[in-house]
């Protein structure tokens, strides 16, 4: 496995890559959740390139990005084992070097939901998604049903750019106890833990009601949701809801109808 840190680096090294190329974009700390998404890519490709990269631009908030998990060691290990050809772990700096201006907005996928809550989190999302696949010019990108918007939003800027990529979604990986895998979990004190689990329970109970939205917010008992919401990903309708639990925000959906592809 190759380690790149810049794009002159990862240029040179796409070019040694024959075949298709799988993408897989991460922010590190990586988990199940990512494993999946790298395995799935390694299947239908001939290479994978796995981006590591916590992108500054799609953090509205400082203390989100001081605190978010890292630990580069752990995530080359991880990538290794999962069969990775490429990491490309740039600086800040290399992304987004001096005088930088250039930046990507995607409309109505990008507004409500998320992008209400966190405003210019699309923003950086789609511009580096964007950076990254013309860096890398993937056969395919991967990403989690977990973060559902961002697919809807990843989905909208590949169609309007008419970007020569598939955009395939892997289905959310849960811990035993039903808690779907983030990278912020970690953050979440035992007893914190114990009341995230409100979540996936609450999602679990609207997708089994005829209105699902307004059961989800009623089973929450006492989480207090940023939303609770019906989001189409076009081949599937799935309930979504965020909720924050002390200074950790958590985000989750569950399918309604439909598939997940
Ligand atoms: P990150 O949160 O590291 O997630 C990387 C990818 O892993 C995303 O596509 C996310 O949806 C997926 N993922 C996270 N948890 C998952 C789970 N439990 N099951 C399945 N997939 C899961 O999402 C980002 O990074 C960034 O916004 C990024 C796309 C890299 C752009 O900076």
């Amino acid at each position: 496995m190759k380690v790149v840190r810049t794009v002159a680096e990862l240029r040179e090294a796409r070019q040694e890559l024959a075949g298709d190329v799988g993408l897989v974009p991460t922010m590190g700390a990586l988990h199940a959740g990512h494993v999946a998404l790298l395995e799935t890519a390694g299947r239908e490709n001939d290479a994978v390139v796995m981006s590591l990269f916590v992108n500054p631009a799609q953090f509205g908030d400082a203390h989100d990005l001081a605190t978010y998990p890292r630990d580069e060691a752990h995530d080359l290990r991880i990538a290794e084992q999962a069969g990775v050809d490429v990491v490309f772990a740039p600086p800040a700096e290399e992304l987004y070097p001096a005088g930088y201006q250039t930046w990507l907005e995607v409309e109505d996928a990008a507004s409500g939901l998320e992008g209400e809550a966190r405003p210019g989190h699309f923003r950086g999302v789609a511009t580096v998604c964007l950076k990254l696949f013309l860096l890398v010019r993937p056969a395919r990108a991967y990403f989690g049903q977990k973060d559902a918007q961002q697919v809807t939003v990843v989905r909208a800027l590949v169609h309007d750019l008419a970007l020569p990529l598939a955009v395939r979604v892997v289905p959310t990986v849960r811990d035993e106890d039903g808690l779907a895998l983030s990278s912020r979990n970690v953050l979440l004190a035992p007893a914190e833990r114990e009341r995230a689990l409100g979540l996936p329970r609450a999602l679990a109970a609207g997708a089994a009601s005829s209105d699902p939205v307004a059961a989800a917010r009623a089973s929450l008992n006492g989480l207090d949701p940023d939303y609770v919401a019906v989001l189409d990903l076009g081949d599937a309708k799935l309930l979504a809801a965020a909720v924050r639990i002390g200074s950790t925000r958590l985000i989750d959906n569950v399918l309604l109808e439909g598939e997940i592809r």
